[in-house]
């Protein structure tokens, strides 16, 4: 997806996403469903059910669901992938961050309609069969949660972290990880396992 007013993201804009954000980011996905979406049948009567496909994890999911759904509820309540958390529901905590077209968003303010045609990727869909990502691992080697239920979030913000290029030092990451709430406060370890990541990624690339 190329324009970024499409999804709002997590991570780096959580302030100005507060700030401001909050009814402006909301609008394009309202007006949106309200008009026409590619790929979605159109119906005369909008509370109708319309047919969706998601592409999750490199697999087409075919749903029929109500054209308000939001992509959190169509992977955890259709999908059946409950890797992503709802937190807040309002996008304020970033636990329910996924990629969509290759940029993290906040799956709760996102409509699924308009995530067709993108590549989404959850939690699930990071590791390499019995493999994990590199994130992954990093999060276990530096104990980088305690009650866990941030971590999916986190996980996913941090591989969109370091493909951005906001994790070549403590304070950036710090700042771009900032739209993923722990209330464990287990902040340090999260960094230190972003920053291990980063460079097990960069290692993976020049390899
Ligand atoms: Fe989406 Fe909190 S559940 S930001
Ligand atoms: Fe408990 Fe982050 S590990 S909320």
């Amino acid at each position: 997806m190329t324009d970024d007013k499409k999804v709002p993201a997590s991570g780096f804009n959580r302030r100005a996403f507060i700030g401001g954000a909050a009814g402006a980011a909301a609008v394009p996905l309202v007006v949106r469903a309200a008009g026409s979406v590619e790929g979605v049948r159109p119906s005369s009567d909008p509370s109708l059910p319309v047919d969706v496909t998601l592409q999750v994890n490199n697999a087409n999911k075919t749903l029929t669901i109500d054209a308000r759904t939001t992509l959190l509820d169509a992977l955890r309540e259709h999908i059946g992938l409950t890797g992503s958390k709802k937190g807040c529901d309002h996008g304020q905590c970033g636990a329910c961050t996924v990629m969509v077209g290759g940029r993290r968003v906040l799956s709760c303010l996102t409509l699924a309609l308009s995530a067709q045609g993108e590549a989404i990727t959850t939690i699930e869909g990071l590791s390499q069969g019995a493999n994990l990502h590199p994130m992954q691992q990093a999060f276990i080697d530096q104990d980088a949660f305690q009650c866990g239920y941030c971590t999916p979030g986190q996980i996913i913000s941090g591989v969109a972290c370091v493909k951005e290029g906001h994790a070549t030092n403590d304070e950036d990451i710090r700042e771009y990880m900032s739209g993923n709430i722990c209330r464990c406060a287990a902040y340090p370890n999260i960094v230190a396992a972003v920053k291990q990541a980063a460079g097990a990624m960069s290692d993976e690339q020049k390899g």
